[in-house]
């Protein structure tokens, strides 16, 4: 079985870099038995157009069954007047159904003798470092001050979670994904948009990332996969790459950015599954 892993794509139809990035998407050479969109897959526009283009581009290149989970971008509900809740359960679930993709906040997707196990993940402040000069208070309100410039996270102005705190969400998401990887009738190969571990994020230490980093997943998730991991997990957000190995399960940040695609091919024949990492700059 041969499955086409793709994280952080940001497609947005007006521009051009994008235009190019999925013209290479496209042109990747191949048959494959499944692909999977890890998150942050298109950016939210208006009647889901930007989305709307990508997923009928791949459907068209891709005859395997196709796969995804959300990224924050994806969830930046206030944008367009709906909740984050009604984008992660309402929206994008039809949206799915639509295309034929299997939405991965739902249910799993079952390849031969693998399932396919996903979520968005979202954050929870596990990763502070509290001597590092960044305080709950600042991650709450989503700005910091860096050698005198001001910094913001985007999510902590554009999503709506409805008035739940970010731990619930976290809490919510990552329980129902736990149940979903134990209940899996295959192998599980597991994806969060968000990372498990706080290793996985990929970039040196700085104090802007002191603040960033909190914000780049949940130790939540690097638990579900501690006790019921398969032997792969893929994750992104972070746009660096990074592994890791988390109980029995391998961890590979996919370290797709704006500029740089990097996608992974996951070749499994019997008891040995082959992985391919492979990336293209965009200019
Ligand atoms: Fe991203
Ligand atoms: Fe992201």
């Amino acid at each position: 079985m041969r499955s086409l892993v793709l994280f952080d794509l940001h497609y947005q139809h007006n521009n051009p870099i994008s235009k190019t990035k999925l013209d290479k998407v496209a042109g990747i050479e191949g048959d494959f038995d499944s692909l999977i969109l890890g998150g942050d897959n298109a950016e939210l526009s208006t009647g889901l157009q930007n989305h709307r283009v990508l997923f009928e581009r791949l459907r068209r290149r891709f005859e395997c069954p196709i796969a995804f989970v959300l990224g924050n971008h994806e969830l930046w509900g206030k944008l367009g007047n709906v909740s984050s809740w009604r984008l992660i359960y309402d929206i994008f679930p039809e949206l799915g159904k639509e295309y034929g993709f299997t939405y991965l906040e739902s249910e799993n997707l079952d390849v031969e003798s693998s399932s396919f196990v996903g979520t968005y993940g979202h954050f929870d402040y596990s990763f502070l470092r509290h001597d590092r000069g960044v305080s709950i208070e600042d991650l709450l309100r989503g700005t910091f001050i860096v050698e005198r410039k001001k910094i913001t996270w985007k999510d902590k102005i554009n999503m709506d979670w409805e008035g739940k705190r970010d731990g619930d969400v976290c809490v919510e998401l990552v329980d129902k994904f736990s149940e979903r990887i134990k209940m899996a009738s295959g192998k599980p190969i597991s994806f969060s948009h968000t990372i498990p571990r706080l290793t996985l994020n990929g970039w040196p230490d700085s104090p802007s990332q002191y603040f960033m980093e909190a914000y780049s997943g949940s130790n939540l998730i690097g638990d579900v996969l501690q006790t019921s991991g398969g032997e792969y997990h893929f994750c992104g957000h972070t746009h660096a790459r990074a592994n890791d190995k988390i109980g029995k399960t391998i961890v590979v940040n996919v370290g797709s950015d704006y500029n740089l695609l990097r996608y992974v091919i996951l070749d499994r024949e019997g008891e040995t599954t082959k992985l391919e990492e492979r990336e293209i700059v965009i200019n």
